[in-house]
This record gives C-alpha cells, sequence and structure tokens, in this order.
C-alpha cells in the first residue's frame, strides 16, 4: 500500500516542513508496523515567523486534509502549531485524538543542576501564552532564558544545518546561554536537532 492510498489504521503526522521527521523516524522506530502519512506545509512554512491566528487557520486546513485519510492519531509535530490552538483543534475533531509537541520545560527544570536553561524556540512559540504558562508552571524556581530564534527554520528547510552561515548565527544565539553559564538547553522546535551536531 503508498502512502497516499487511504487506510483506517493510519498514524497522521503533521508539521510547516522537514522537523516533524525526527518524530517520524522515531514513531517509525517504537511503531515499526504502523501506516504513517506525513504533510509539511512548506508552501507555508515557517510558521514561528507568522501571527498565532494564522498559524492555526493553517493548522487546522492541514489537519482537515489529513482527516481524509481517516487517521486514528494524528501527531502535530510542530511546537508552534501545538502552542498556537492545540486545544482548538482538538475541538475541531473530537473523534480523532490529537497529540502535540511543546517545548520540554518540565523535563529541563528535573535535569538542570545549576538551575540555568535556555529555551530556544520560533519567534511565534517563545512570546506564546502556552510558552509562559510552561515557564510559570515547571520554571518557576529556576532561572529561565526565553530565546527566539528567527531564520533558522528557513536554513534548516533548505538543508543549510552546517557551515559558517548557520555558525554565525548559532553564535549570536548561544551568546546568552554561554554568557550566563546555562546547563540544559531546549531544543523547542522540532527542526531544531537537525542542528545538534553544528
Ligand atoms: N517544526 C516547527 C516547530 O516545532 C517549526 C515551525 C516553523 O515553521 O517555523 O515549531
Amino acid at each position: 500500500m503508498t502512502k497516499m492510498e487511504k487506510s483506517h489504521s493510519t498514524i497522521a503526522i503533521f508539521d510547516s516542513g522537514v522537523g516533524g521527521l525526527s518524530i517520524y523516524a522515531e514513531l517509525k522506530k517504537l511503531l515499526p508496523r504502523e501506516k504513517i502519512v506525513y504533510l509539511a506545509d512548506q508552501k507555508n512554512c515557517p510558521y514561528g515567523e507568522k501571527a498565532q491566528d494564522e498559524v492555526r487557520l493553517l493548522t487546522l486546513k492541514s489537519l482537515t486534509f489529513l482527516t481524509s485519510f481517516k487517521p486514528k492519531l494524528i501527531v502535530v509535530a510542530c511546537n508552534t502549531a501545538t502552542v498556537a490552538g492545540i486545544d482548538f483543534y482538538r475541538k475541531k475533531f473530537p473523534q480523532i485524538p490529537i497529540v502535540g509537541v511543546v517545548p520540554v520545560v518540565k523535563t529541563a527544570a528535573e535535569m538542570t543542576k545549576n538551575g540555568r536553561i535556555a529555551i530556544l524556540s520560533t519567534p511565534s512559540t517563545s512570546k506564546s501564552k502556552y510558552q509562559k504558562e510552561l515557564i510559570e508552571k515547571h520554571g518557576n524556581t529556576k532561572m529561565i532564558w526565553n530565546i527566539a530564534c528567527p531564520n533558522l527554520v528557513s536554513h534548516i528547510e533548505r538543508g543549510i544545518v552546517s557551515g559558517k552561515k548557520i555558525e554565525e548565527e548559532l553564535i549570536q544565539i548561544l551568546k546568552p546561554v554561554i554568557n550566563n553559564r546555562c546547563d540544559t538547553i531546549v531544543l523547542g522546535c522540532t527542526h531544531y536537532p537537525f542542528l545538534k551536531k553544528t
């Protein structure tokens, strides 16, 4: 059966681009027999530089398309889309379980030794109410640097994950992380693991 054929047992994964492929790979490892359909809205990527209302509507459009595969589960493999409206998507499709991803502030708060955490995320995620609440809930006894990273997603979509250009961007982004001796970094966007090595 090809990926485009409809199936009642499909798991659908959505991201604005290639970021959710890291989640696809993990799912495939854990559940190798599952049929998975992956949708990347690359036409509208990056979501992280758009207003939350727009992100919510674009995501709704993509999820509506994915429902034509009759998925038993939808994974919103995008922090930006999740924080913009996970409850809204769940209300729109009450018959399908929808799982999202959010920056792992809770895990970072448990892991840090010196209580200094940096959260790297898209501009939209970094200023979201959801992120603010995550920080209040799980990081209120820690020092947290909430760092918006414009441009990174666009570079990654173009396959730029190493080299001078991206190194220069990362040096700027990581300055407060180094200056403030953060011992834990949250990669709050599913695209960012592609930059881990760099
Ligand atoms: N992978 C998305 C995330 O986790 C990237 C969002 C974007 O398109 O800017 O936030």
